[in-house]
């Protein structure tokens, strides 16, 4: 069983794909953090993100074995790095680089521990439509611009750390323009994709949404 979650950046999809594969006791993978990943590297080594060979080496780079321990870093979770990885994200032998990696993940998913599970659920932009066009249940996760932004703004609050709305907002902005306008598996819902608007909807909504969906499709 395998679920794909797509969507803009801070329009849930994060915590609704955590939630399911709780619920289902499915392994978990957030996708985009396998391009944070690349985006951080090459900024580390002081280079450009949008360089191709610099970033096709980092993606190149990943080892499967040790991949949760580099996707722990809180490091990924800097605005700084989204950008960064939305900028390596646009290069097609970056993406080819993470994708067989992926596949692999959905065919045969596995916990943190190493344990298999009997499920995966997968999320970012293109899970739907490339990486897993087979996947049982494809939700496509949105909502406004400006609610994202909102949503960002207060979780960088709540954290204590420095927050300007309008640079989110600009940001967020900059992000789906450069995610939905790339050649190279653009950010779009999938046909059969189930398009979930969380504009006006709190988590737990969102994830009741889901599971009401998933029950109603898989009678
Ligand atoms: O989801 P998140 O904001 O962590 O993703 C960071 C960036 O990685 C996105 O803006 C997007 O450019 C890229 N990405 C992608 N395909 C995925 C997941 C993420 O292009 N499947």
């Amino acid at each position: 069983m395998i679920i794909a979650i797509d969507g803009p950046a801070a329009a849930g999809k994060g915590t609704l794909a955590q939630n399911l594969a709780k619920h289902f006791k499915y392994a978990f993978l957030d996708t985009g953090r396998l391009y944070r990943a690349v985006g951080y590297a090459v900024l580390q080594a002081g280079k450009d993100p949008s360089d191709e060979a610099e970033a096709t080496k980092a993606a190149k780079a990943f080892d499967p074995k040790t991949i949760n321990a580099i996707l722990k870093n809180p490091a990924l979770r800097d605005e700084a790095t989204g950008n960064a990885a939305s900028k390596v994200a646009v290069i097609p032998s970056v993406r080819e680089a993470l994708l067989q990696l992926q596949r692999d993940f959905a065919e045969h998913p596995f916990f943190e521990d190493g344990e298999p599970a009997k499920g995966a659920v997968l999320d970012g932009r293109d899970i739907g439509t490339v990486v897993c066009p087979k996947a049982d249940v494809k939700f496509f996760v949105t909502a406004s611009a400006e609610v994202r932004a909102d949503r960002r703004f207060k979780e960088l609050q709540d954290a204590g750390k420095p927050a300007d709305y309008d640079k989110i907002l600009k940001d967020i902005k900059e992000r789906d323009e450069r995610d939905s306008n790339r050649a190279t598996a653009p950010l779009k819902p999938a046909e059969d994709a189930y398009v979930l608007d969380t504009s006006k909807m709190n988590a737990v909504q969102a994830y009741q949404a889901a599971l009401d969906f998933i029950a109603i499709d898989h009678a």
